[in-house]
């Protein structure tokens, strides 16, 4: 089955997912070949969830004690390095480039990025005891986050695309990596049944307690702050330089490119928690609602 994306590229049905036909090869090449180590780190979003600042948050965390001076301050990675080229994609940068690139070189512990469901993740990923972080987001935001950003994607002959049409597809289910509700309830599941293996956190949860949330995703990982850094504002040093505010500012991130024509700046828009109300209609707003109430019943779930 085939449908149109937002940006007017073929979309496959793929093992009950809606996947970008020009990223089926990288998916398959990911399945068929990625080998997680024990000690692998794999942040999990659906588009538009915040990947970019989860990304940022763990390279951060994980390389701290690289960077704890001023002086190696000033030599931090990301000052100069968007958080994308950090932490690659499997599917979408990784394995697309190769049919089975060589990962042996990367220092332990390795940290990748995926937007594969959790049903489709490679079986060496789901039998391996390395750690999945998964961030979801409020549908609503999600949803206008990935309309501003098909649109700037789109083909200038195609023109903008109107809301309504997005917001038709997005009930269907069809976005790239959608329906988005069975790919939060995979590892919405997947984190009650195994907690030491995956970490369900929301964009929402981040916003509100920043501090709880970033200690949360270092005892995730294994590399728990000490009293000392606690005492000595390491984690506070580590949200001040992945805030939105910081990373947007930055050269890197206004007049860098990414992959195929994608600008680094398209991925800083506004960063806030409601900024929905702002693109949509009551109405509207009620439409994502009830889609996501139908399908998430019982689950115990809410975003
Ligand atoms: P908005 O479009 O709502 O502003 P992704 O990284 O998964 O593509 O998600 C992009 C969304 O995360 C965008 O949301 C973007 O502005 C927001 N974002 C990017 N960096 C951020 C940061 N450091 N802190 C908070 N939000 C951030």
């Amino acid at each position: 089955p085939l449908e149109e994306d937002w940006v007017g590229n073929s979309l496959y049905l793929y093992q009950g997912f809606w996947f970008p036909s020009w990223l089926l090869n990288g998916i398959f090449n990911c399945q068929n070949h990625f080998q997680a180590h024990p000690s692998d780190i794999l942040l999990v979003t659906n588009p538009k969830s915040g990947t970019t600042w989860l990304k940022a948050i763990l390279f951060a965390l994980l390389n701290r004690t690289k960077y704890s001076n001023s002086d190696s301050q000033r030599r931090h990675p990301l000052l100069t390095q968007n958080s994308h080229e950090l932490v690659p994609y499997l599917e979408h940068k990784l394995y697309i480039e190769q049919e089975n690139p060589d990962l042996s070189a990367l220092a332990s512990p390795r940290l990748f990025a995926t937007h594969l469901p959790y049903s489709s993740l490679p079986q060496l990923v789901s039998d391996s005891k390395c750690k999945l972080v998964y961030l979801g987001r409020n549908p609503k935001d999600t949803f206008v986050s990935m309309w501003h950003f098909f649109n700037k994607l789109r083909p200038e002959e195609k023109g903008q695309i109107l809301i309504q049409e997005c917001l038709d597809k997005f009930c269907r289910g069809v976005t790239p990596y959608g329906p988005y509700w069975d790919h939060v309830l995979g590892y919405y599941k997947a984190s009650l049944e195994k907690p030491e293996k995956v970490l369900f956190v929301t964009y929402e949860q981040m916003k509100l307690e920043p501090h709880a949330h970033v200690r949360r995703l270092a005892d995730f990982v294994g590399c728990p702050f000490s009293e000392e850094e606690l005492r000595d504002g390491t984690v506070e040093g580590i949200l001040r330089m992945c805030s939105f505010d910081n990373l947007r500012a930055l050269e890197v991130n206004k007049s860098g490119k990414l992959w195929d024509g994608v600008d680094s700046k398209w991925f800083f828009r506004r960063g806030e928690v409601g900024d929905w109300v702002n693109y949509m209609s009551a109405e509207m707003g009620e439409r994502i609602d009830g889609v996501m109430d139908e399908k998430l019943h019982g689950s115990g779930l809410k975003l």
